[in-house]
């Protein structure tokens, strides 16, 4: 079985539309369809690279949630936190975390056009301590109702769609932020992974109707 010349053509085309340098890290979004939520609006903003930290148990994608979404946004957890931002603050990122405080600044006065992580926390907790401090901007969307806070990934949401609009308008869906051999070495990756993924599909299938 192969991939067809269109699916081919489709992942293509979003690769070149992928933003590099625009990342986002759960610390420990716990709940399965809120981290599914996530990953699935980094694929439709451009996001590749999610990074997470989960210090529960189970399995954290839903796949009726991401709606296969999950396939094409690069989802690493991390281990060593002081480690992975230590080195994204090398890497040239501005490290800008949610943070519910009087003091955290309106989310719009970003600018998410220059290498970005933003960072989501628990549902409970928020963003821990331990990530905080890493932080070169706190952030906070403005809440006018009864509840204190938004569901972290409408939060997220939020916030990567003010970072899609500021991208756009910079025209930075119009150059690709990948290199050509990248986007051949994940099409070569991502196309492998949805073959198998399919076959495993299909015996499910033939496996059920022959039951
Ligand atoms: C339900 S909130 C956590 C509430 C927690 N009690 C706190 O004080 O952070 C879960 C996550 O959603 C995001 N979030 C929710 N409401 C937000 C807001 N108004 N501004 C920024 N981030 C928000 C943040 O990432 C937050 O860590």
């Amino acid at each position: 079985m192969f991939i067809t010349e269109n699916r081919l053509k489709k992942i293509y085309e979003i690769l070149k539309k992928r933003q590099k340098n625009l990342q986002v890290f759960t610390d420990n979004v716990k709940n399965q369809h809120n981290f599914s939520a996530i990953l699935r609006t980094c694929d439709a903003v451009g996001v590749l690279y999610l990074y997470y930290r989960f210090l529960g148990h189970g399995e954290l994608i839903n796949e009726e949630i991401t709606m296969g979404s999950h396939k094409w946004v690069i989802h690493k957890e991390v281990s060593n936190i002081d480690k992975f931002f230590q080195k994204k603050k090398e890497e040239g990122f501005q490290i800008v975390a949610t943070y519910l405080s009087e003091d955290s600044i309106n989310f719009r006065e970003i600018d998410y056009t220059k290498p970005t992580l933003i960072v989501v926390g628990n549902e409970v907790q928020g963003v821990s301590k331990e990530v905080l401090k890493y932080a070169d901007k706190q952030i906070i969307i403005p809440m006018y109702g009864m509840a204190q806070s938004l569901n972290v990934s409408v939060a997220t949401g939020v916030i990567l769609y003010e970072a899609q609009r500021q991208r756009e308008e910079k025209g930075l869906y119009n150059k690709p932020s990948l290199s050509e051999e990248e986007i051949q070495k994940i099409i070569k990756k991502w196309s492998t992974e949805d073959v198998i993924k399919q076959k495993k599909k299909e015996s499910a299938m033939r496996r059920f109707l022959s039951s």
